[in-house]
């Protein structure tokens, strides 16, 4: 596949230069160097390496100081209760160690995910993985409040001080994965910036358990995404953009899978798409093809980079950011016509 070599697919993400704006999403592959070698090898701008779950890390320690204590009362028998040594590679160790393997043979920019609960969680382990090398951090705010007595005021506030936290300790720069939840998304993605974060990814997806009606049990369900779940990110996009200014990074997650997906995503003012379940659903050397769309759509439609693109369709005219989205909602439910 030959691409059009006058275009320019440089793109810049958390101030880290990208030599394309296809961004391998956090997904299954830091399990796997192999994995990360083809999504290099294809063409991507940066990886995403899957995130980093405190509650893992807490788990394998419980589960590592119970068999130490189960051994210690029974001190004749101690050495029999210790597992084999892998087993005692903790998560965060593993994870170290893939990142750094990773740094060691891949020239592109590695950006390690971290899903912590805890203020202190957070900013240790993100100094961690700022230590092995990671060249940026994603911080992935999964949270589903149930407590009735928590308000909404209160969530954001717990988010923004875990935010600011982990800004202030590490040296690299850190991208936060939000939600598409928050009650007044513009104005807490805004507070998320001023707390530090050098980027926003939008949009994290939630994943619905279903119901086994034969064992009556929750099971977790993964899907991957649709290509029309793309139109989440692209309005916020286009909504934040112009609120936001040219500063922060903007990164389009959910339902890119085309070459033309991420013309959208770029046009609407995205510095970057990302792909998890295009690349899931067709392997690594997809990024390739997606690539070759994304450089001759550019040349056919007379850009000669990704940069001249960004931003070209956003709200910037609109002065009633609100107006404007209501009127396109009323628009499109007028638009409906029967089928057959
Ligand atoms: C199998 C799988 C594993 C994922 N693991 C993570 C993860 O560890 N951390 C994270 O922030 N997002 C994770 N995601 C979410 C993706 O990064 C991405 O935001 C989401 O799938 C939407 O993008 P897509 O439509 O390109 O798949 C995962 C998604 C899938 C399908």
């Amino acid at each position: 596949m030959t691409y059009p070599t006058e275009v320019d697919l440089t793109t810049s993400y958390l101030g880290l230069r990208l030599s394309s704006p296809v961004v391998a999403s956090a997904g299954p592959w830091g399990r796997d160097l192999h994995t990360i070698k083809a999504l290099a090898d294809a063409g991507v701008g940066a990886i995403v390496l899957p995130s980093l779950f405190e509650e893992e890390i807490v788990a394998e320690e419980v589960g590592l100081s119970s068999a130490l204590e189960a051994g210690s009362e029974h001190f004749a028998e101690a050495l029999g209760y210790f597992p084999a040594t892998p087993e005692f590679t903790g998560a965060a160790d593993r994870y170290l160690e893939t990142l750094q393997q990773a740094k060691k043979e891949l020239s592109i920019p590695i950006i390690a995910s971290l899903n912590a609960t805890s203020i202190g969680g957070w900013a240790c382990y993100a100094m961690l993985l700022a230590e092995a090398g990671a060249d940026a951090i994603e911080l992935n705010v999964y949270r589903v409040p149930t407590d009735p007595q928590m308000t909404g005021g209160q969530v954001e506030q717990m988010d923004l001080a875990l935010v600011s936290n982990v800004c202030a300790s590490v040296p690299v720069p850190v991208a936060v994965k939000l939600s598409p939840y928050y009650s007044s998304l513009a104005h807490f993605a805004a507070r998320v910036v001023s707390a530090g974060a050098a980027g926003l990814v939008l949009f994290n997806r939630f994943y619905q358990p279903d119901l086994d009606l034969e064992t009556m049990n929750v099971v977790p369900k993964v899907e991957l995404s649709r290509a029309w779940e793309q139109r989440l990110p692209l309005r916020w996009i286009a909504i934040l953009r112009p609120q936001l200014g040219p500063g922060p990074s903007l990164a389009a997650s959910s339902g890119a899978y085309t070459g033309t997906d991420v013309v959208k995503a770029i046009a609407v003012g995205a510095d970057v798409a990302m792909m998890t379940s295009a690349i899931l659903r067709h392997g690594p050397d997809h990024v390739r093809i997606v690539e070759y769309e994304l450089s001759c759509w550019l040349e056919e439609h007379g850009y000669s980079s990704v940069a001249e693109l960004r931003g070209s369709v956003s709200q910037t005219a609109s002065a009633d950011a609100g107006a404007f989205e209501r009127a396109n909602y009323v628009k499109t439910l007028h638009s409906w016509t029967k089928v057959g």
